[in-house]
């Protein structure tokens, strides 16, 4: 392998840049060349590539976004689309990618695999965590952080009025950034997609536990909640109980913006230099990952196929230390 070809793919999220600085300089450092793709496969469809030294990955690392854009190519989803980027691929004489996304990104590659025989090393890059097979995706730690910097503000404001906050997080079909950022917010209840949602329960919970001993609250809702989201549960629960005062806050896409965190800067270079190294050790349609603190290679089919199960002890511990 002497061309190397690097992209991100599907939503962005901090610590990809770190990512790209560490593939480039890893694949210049085992004397290949390194190729930039802008656009996602869009742009190695379109051929909007570029030759990246080690100064063009300069003073990216603590930058959140990616340098080489993201997007979702409907195109690349048939197979008229990857024998279009695989014919790019040979025109230029790329011979192995890195792909740094999520699910999508990871489905798109597999089926490139296998239908153009070429080399892929996939690098988990989104905040919602929701990869099979490692502990973190890159962007999560960030995202999390963001999250509570964000709910401890409204928290001064929902003490200040005895108020009682329903704050939805992201995380399309995954409760990962609700349940972290919940225990670390120290938040009454948290509502999550894994888990049906029984409003009797938060009923309950808010009826004897959180009415006789607190004067404000903060209820975490993941997006992909099962229930509609936190306007529809607040409203419920605000109609219910009108003594409550209710509102709502939706954070959005604050949590995919912002400078990675370290650890996600240490994991987005780690598995960088791994993703080159199992590229040169003629590994393909794998994805690197961490998991007990060891590099694993992970088939991107186990990845996508099976779902990451959230950590109930999380769970517990939120039920536990709300009283
Ligand atoms: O990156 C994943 C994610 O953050 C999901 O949790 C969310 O539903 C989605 O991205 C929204 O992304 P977009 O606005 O780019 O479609």
């Amino acid at each position: 392998i002497k061309k190397i070809g690097v992209l991100t793919s599907g939503g962005d999220a901090p610590g990809m840049n770190a990512a790209i600085r560490a593939v480039v300089r890893a694949a210049i450092f085992n004397g290949c060349e390194a190729y930039g793709i802008y656009d996602g496969y869009e742009g190695l469809i379109e051929g909007n590539i570029v030759r990246m030294h080690s100064h063009d990955v300069s003073n990216i690392i603590q930058r959140g976004g990616t340098i080489l854009k993201t997007a979702r190519s409907e195109e690349f989803r048939t197979p008229e689309g990857r024998t279009k980027a695989y014919e790019k691929m040979q025109e230029l004489g790329i011979d192995a990618l890195v792909v740094i996304g999520g699910d999508g990104t990871f489905s798109g590659a597999r089926l490139f695999c296998q239908e153009h025989n070429v080399h892929i090393v996939g690098i988990p890059g989104t905040i919602d965590n929701d990869l099979y097979g490692t502990d973190y995706t890159i962007g999560y730690d960030t995202a999390v952080n963001t999250v509570v910097d964000a709910v401890d503000k409204i928290r001064d404001t929902a003490s200040a009025h005895n108020r009682l906050f329903f704050i939805e997080v992201m995380g399309r079909d995954a409760g990962f950034i609700a349940l972290r950022s919940a225990v670390a917010t120290g938040a009454e209840a948290v509502l999550v997609p894994e888990i049906e949602t029984d409003l009797n329960d938060l009923d309950r919970y808010l009826e004897h536990d959180y009415k006789p001993h607190k004067s404000s609250g903060i209820v975490i809702v993941a997006e992909g909640d099962k229930s509609g989201g936190a306007y529809t549960i607040a409203d419920q629960i605000a109609k219910k109980h009108p003594e409550y005062d209710v509102r709502v806050t939706v954070l959005g896409h604050i949590q995919r913006g912002g400078s990675p965190s370290a650890f996600d800067r240490v994991t987005a270079s780690t598995l960088g230099v791994a993703a080159v190294d199992a590229l040169l050790d003629d590994q393909t349609s794998i994805m690197v990952g961490i998991m007990n603190k060891d590099i694993v290679h992970v088939p991107f089919n186990k990845a996508i196929k099976n779902s990451k199960p959230l950590n109930h002890n999380l769970l517990d511990i939120t039920e536990v230390l709300s009283i």
